[in-house]
């Protein structure tokens, strides 16, 4: 990259089978094959000790509070900051599927303050930009079977929606909602044209972290 240079922090969110793994597939390949540096990434980071720990819970393998699997989550993301910042700073563009805002819909739609839930996330990395990708929790339960995991139940994501729609307005300034029910393809175009825009704007632009 060009001396100076940062890359873009873009996140996917949205409920279960919403399309965010494919749509950010889809991106990663389109500016791998312009030459972008980019990587992809996923939150929960089931990797870590940490991350082992939200496996389990999500498998229904382990109990915990509702308010300890949800700082689980937030710490997830802090353990992974620096290395976020460092690779931004190097240049490189990262596309994450899921971030700070899946750890305030899904906590908050289970009955937990709003503001409680978003309080560990006050300092992370502001994304440069939200794609939520948003359908009727119907629709997605439509696309075939929800998995076995802890929160595939169509009623729960409908509360997650609510909470998804709720800080999309608040942050209709770098929130972009997409209507996921719409073909993979026509969706990648919008997503790739307001990449395309975004990258170059804040590649002179500092990080800025979420207040
Ligand atoms: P995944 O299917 O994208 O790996 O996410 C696993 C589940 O974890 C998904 O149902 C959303 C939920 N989740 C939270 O409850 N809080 C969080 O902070 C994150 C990142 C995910």
């Amino acid at each position: 990259m060009s001396a100076g240079k940062r890359g873009a922090l873009i996140i996917f969110e949205g409920c279960d089978r919403s399309g965010k793994t494919t749509q950010s597939r889809l991106l990663v390949e389109l500016l791998k094959s312009k030459d972008v540096p980019v990587q992809a990434m996923n939150f929960p980071e089931r990797s870590s000790n940490i991350g082992q720990v939200i496996n389990s819970y999500l498998t229904n393998s382990k109990d915990l509070s509702d308010e300890v699997i949800h700082l689980m989550f937030s710490a997830n993301r802090w353990e992974h900051m620096n290395q976020l910042k460092q690779k931004l700073l190097e240049g490189k563009t990262l596309i994450v599927d899921r971030y700070s805002y899946s750890g305030v819909a899904y906590s908050a739609a289970k009955g937990l303050d709003f503001d409680w839930c978003y309080a560990p996330e006050r300092g992370l990395l502001k994304p440069d930009a939200v794609f939520y990708l948003r359908a009727p929790a119907s629709d997605l339960a439509s696309r075939g079977q929800y998995g076995e995991e802890r929160y595939e139940k169509a009623e729960f994501q409908e509360r997650v929606a609510k909470v998804f729609d709720r800080i999309c307005s608040k942050e209709a300034s770098y929130w972009h909602q997409f209507d996921a029910s719409q073909p993979a393809e026509d969706l990648h175009a919008q997503i790739a044209s307001i990449t395309d825009e975004l990258l170059p704007k804040v590649a002179t632009q500092p990080l800025d972290k979420l207040s």
